[in-house]
């Protein structure tokens, strides 16, 4: 696992850019995971800064979200389909039929998930995928104590997930209480993952991942297996890692 420490926010979203922006350029057919939340945005504001100033063309790019809230429409600001349209699709060439995310709205969740997974290998799997994480370790939507042999399925989001996630709702009554992600085991088929980590409020974690038994109780752990991670963290998701001194490889 490989550590790129960089200055802040805006330096991690362009270097985790740059990595896209050179994958799409080197292989054809590119598959891409994709994140939502917060700490993406930055770096989907930087390949929309690219696709405007170098038209790097997304034509035969293909992604995969992790993610969805269920019951929410596509069509609702809230949902990760609507906030992919607004944070990246809607500005640059990718044909929206090569952009996955797993419906919301899906009556038969069980099936939803089995043909996510499917749809996953017949794309040739994940060749990048970009992760963020939660404050108690969780990737994707994989809260504490999911198997690291998780396929795509029907989470609960636990309660500190969703009142983190509760500022982009009007109050926690209105943050879905369950969701639709990625298993632990469908993010660790992809070829190479991009964590990014910012912020003072992700510190405690990062330096959890980094020192910690890898274990189902802190699901990010499990990052340590893949042959090809590379976490791209700024000064203050690194603070406690700095002030333990802890040695980086
Ligand atoms: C989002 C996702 C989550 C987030 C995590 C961090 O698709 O799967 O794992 O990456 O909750 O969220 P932020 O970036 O808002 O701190």
């Amino acid at each position: 696992m490989k550590v790129v420490e960089v200055e802040n926010y805006d330096e991690m979203s362009k270097v985790a850019a740059k990595t896209i922006i050179e994958k799409i350029k080197q292989e054809q057919n590119v598959v891409l995971g994709l994140a939502t939340g917060g700490t993406p945005v930055g770096t989907y504001k930087q390949l929309v800064i690219d696709y405007k100033e170098h038209m790097t063309s997304y034509k035969n790019v293909h992604t995969v979200n992790l993610d969805e809230y269920i019951g929410l429409k596509e069509t609702d600001p809230t949902s990760y389909a609507y906030y992919m349209k607004e944070h990246l699709f809607n500005d640059i060439n990718i044909p929206i039929v090569n952009t996955h995310i797993p419906s919301g709205e899906a009556v038969d969740t069980g099936k939803e998930c089995e043909e996510y997974e499917t749809l996953i290998d017949s794309l040739g799997g994940v060749d990048l995928q970009l992760l963020g994480i939660g404050e108690n370790g969780h990737i994707g939507f994989n809260e504490p104590g999911t198997s690291f042999h998780s396929k795509t399925s029907v989470v609960k989001l636990s309660d500190t997930t969703r009142k983190a996630n509760s500022i982009y709702f009007n109050g926690l009554e209105e943050v879905p209480t369950h969701a639709i992600s990625m298993g632990i085991s469908t993010i660790l088929k992809s070829k190479q993952i991009l964590l990014l980590v910012s912020g003072k409020r992700k510190a405690e974690v990062l330096y959890r991942l980094l020192t910690e038994d890898i274990k189902e109780e802190l699901p990010a752990s499990i990052l340590r297996k893949h042959p090809n991670v590379t976490i791209v963290a700024d000064f203050e998701a690194l603070s406690i890692v700095n002030e333990k001194q802890l040695v980086l490889s």
